[in-house]
């Protein structure tokens, strides 16, 4: 352990030795999660995400300071299945300002797993930057043997200050991946290769510090997106209801009668529900309500005008977001616009 702390220490001297400026300026934006959570015992399975502050997550990998310079903020400390549209709103303007308005080359922004991937599509849909974007976390908490943390933390800040990155959309970086916003899933509940990019697969990787692409995102996103959060305060309401044999449409009614703005449903096979539930959809569709099918389907689009007539019903199909995803481009899309053929358009580019 002495040896260790002797290397960081020298690492820490080195790095700070290094003419400053000769290295991007990379900001890292904390929000809890698993990266700074505290197990009970370094061994135990059992801990709470959002513990420690990011100066404690910086100090564990004193070797970033030889990728950039860095500095950081704690915008919030929660575990990511409280994040919350208030969050993803703030977080979009505070990366906007720091790119757009305080000379930063990167940012980087710690997250916990669970929803990860939602924070990186909205953020994907509302940067106006080119500069990288990379969310980091990590599936064993920040005192677990093997914590995966400070590999992921390292590897993201590379990924934030490496040109490769430019231009690619947000992007996390989880276990020496790279994974595209639009198509990024966690699979597992408890693997640190939990994260997948779908279909497609990875879009790059990290290796020894640096950034290596496979390919590049062919929807629009970032500064190509029309969706603009810089005065808004507050996203429709969208909702999701899980599509099963014999489903129950007390879900939907719930969502209709709370007066939700929209509402995706994640179907059976190609995006198909139940008779009953079918029927409060198309009511509620007609009430004003825009009904989105996806599929609870791990892979494969949800296809419009398939088995359901959606041009008849003014449906919108998810095509290849899954649920989750689905949910925030139609709470965007509802920003702009309440037509279903326009936010149908939307789906088809974004
Ligand atoms: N509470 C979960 C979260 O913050 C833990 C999962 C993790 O961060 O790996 O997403």
């Amino acid at each position: 352990m002495r040896t260790l702390k002797h290397f960081m220490a020298l690492a820490l001297a080195l790095a700070m030795a290094l003419p400053i400026g000769a290295k991007p300026k990379i900001r890292i934006i904390a929000t809890g999660g698993t990266i700074a959570g505290v197990s009970v015992t370094s061994a135990s399975t059992a801990y709470t995400a959002g513990q420690v502050g990011i100066q404690t997550l910086l100090d564990a990998v004193p070797q970033i300071l030889n990728l950039a310079d860095v500095d950081g903020e704690q915008l919030v400390n929660i575990g990511s299945q409280d994040m919350n549209d208030e969050v993803w709103i703030k977080l979009a303007k505070r990366i906007n300002e720091i790119l757009n308005d305080e000379g930063y080359d990167g940012v980087v922004v710690t997250h916990g797993t669970d929803t990860m991937e939602e924070t990186a599509y909205f953020l994907n849909l509302t940067v106006k930057s080119e500069k990288p974007v990379i969310l980091a976390g990590s599936m064993r908490p920040s005192n677990a043997i093997s914590a995966d943390g400070p590999a992921n933390l390292y590897n993201a800040v590379a990924a934030a200050s490496s040109p490769a990155c430019r231009g690619m959309g947000v992007l996390c970086c989880m276990n020496n991946q790279l994974l595209d916003a639009k198509t990024v899933i966690k699979t597992h509940t408890i693997d640190c290769d939990t994260f997948e990019g779908g279909p497609s697969g990875i879009i790059g990787y990290i290796y020894n510090g640096e950034a290596h692409m496979l390919q590049t995102p062919n929807n629009k996103h970032t500064v190509n997106s029309v969706f603009d959060v810089s005065k808004i305060s507050r996203l429709p309401k969208v909702g999701i209801v899980y599509g099963y044999a014999n489903a129950s449409p007390i879900p939907m009614q719930a969502l209709v009668a709370a007066g939700f703005d929209g509402i995706v449903l994640a179907g059976v096979g190609d995006g198909n529900f139940y008779k009953d539930v079918f029927d409060v959809a198309v009511k509620a569709q007609e009430s004003g309500v825009q009904i989105v099918r996806s599929s609870r389907c791990p892979t494969g689009p949800t296809c419009l005008n398939s088995e359901v007539e959606d041009s008849k019903y003014h449906f919108v199909a998810s095509l290849d977001l899954n649920p989750q995803k689905a949910r925030i481009l139609l709470m965007l899309a509802l920003t702009k616009t309440h037509d279903w053929q326009e936010i149908q358009q939307l789906f088809k580019e974004y």
